[in-house]
């Protein structure tokens, strides 16, 4: 599958956050689609870095980081999500690899939070070099447990 990774724009928002709110994963967590809209429009205009993928299909994948989220000092990658029916086809990484990219010009290490029951997640963030340090009992959500992953970059 040909995709191109590029910054996130304002007129991505209403694209994303209609499939956003389709995937299973959150819906767990209850999300709406006025939440993943004003949760992407605060990340654009607070200078996150926020990237988004285009496919056959536009803005069908994207990742969110903020560049000092994990205890004001290193990124922290905030979420990041492809279109289940265009999952597997390398975008998840691409988007990672971008992030990472960023990171490592700034920072030693990148951080992250997955769900204890999101195990194709934590599959792909292992097979990109992060280990679990940690994990957050009932942090988001009362019945999920967050595990953090961490990975050097350097
Ligand atoms: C996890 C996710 C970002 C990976 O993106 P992707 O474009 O599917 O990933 P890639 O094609 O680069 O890599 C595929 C790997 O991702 C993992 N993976 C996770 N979910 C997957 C899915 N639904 N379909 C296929 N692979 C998936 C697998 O480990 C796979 O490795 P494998 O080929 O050895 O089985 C994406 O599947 C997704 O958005 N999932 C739902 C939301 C989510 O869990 N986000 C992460 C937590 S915030």
């Amino acid at each position: 599958m040909d995709f191109t990774i590029r910054p996130m724009k304002e007129s991505d928002i209403p694209l994303l956050a209609a499939w956003m709110v389709e995937t299973p994963l959150w819906q767990r967590y209850g999300m709406t689609t006025a939440q993943a809209t004003a949760g992407f429009e605060n990340g654009l205009a607070r200078g996150d870095w926020l990237m988004t993928a285009d496919a056959d299909a536009a803005a069908c994948g994207f990742a969110w980081a903020m560049p000092k989220g994990t205890f004001g000092r290193s990124p922290y990658l905030r979420l990041i999500g492809v279109r289940a029916d265009r999952a597997g086809g390398g975008i998840g990484a691409a988007l990672l690899r971008e992030i990472e990219r960023r990171s490592v010009e700034t920072a030693n290490e990148l951080f992250l939070l997955v769900s204890d029951f999101n195990e194709p997640a934590q599959r792909f963030y292992r097979q990109h070099g992060y280990v679990q340090i940690g994990a957050i009992a009932g942090y988001v959500v009362p019945e999920i447990t967050e595990l953090i992953f961490r990975k050097r970059l350097r």
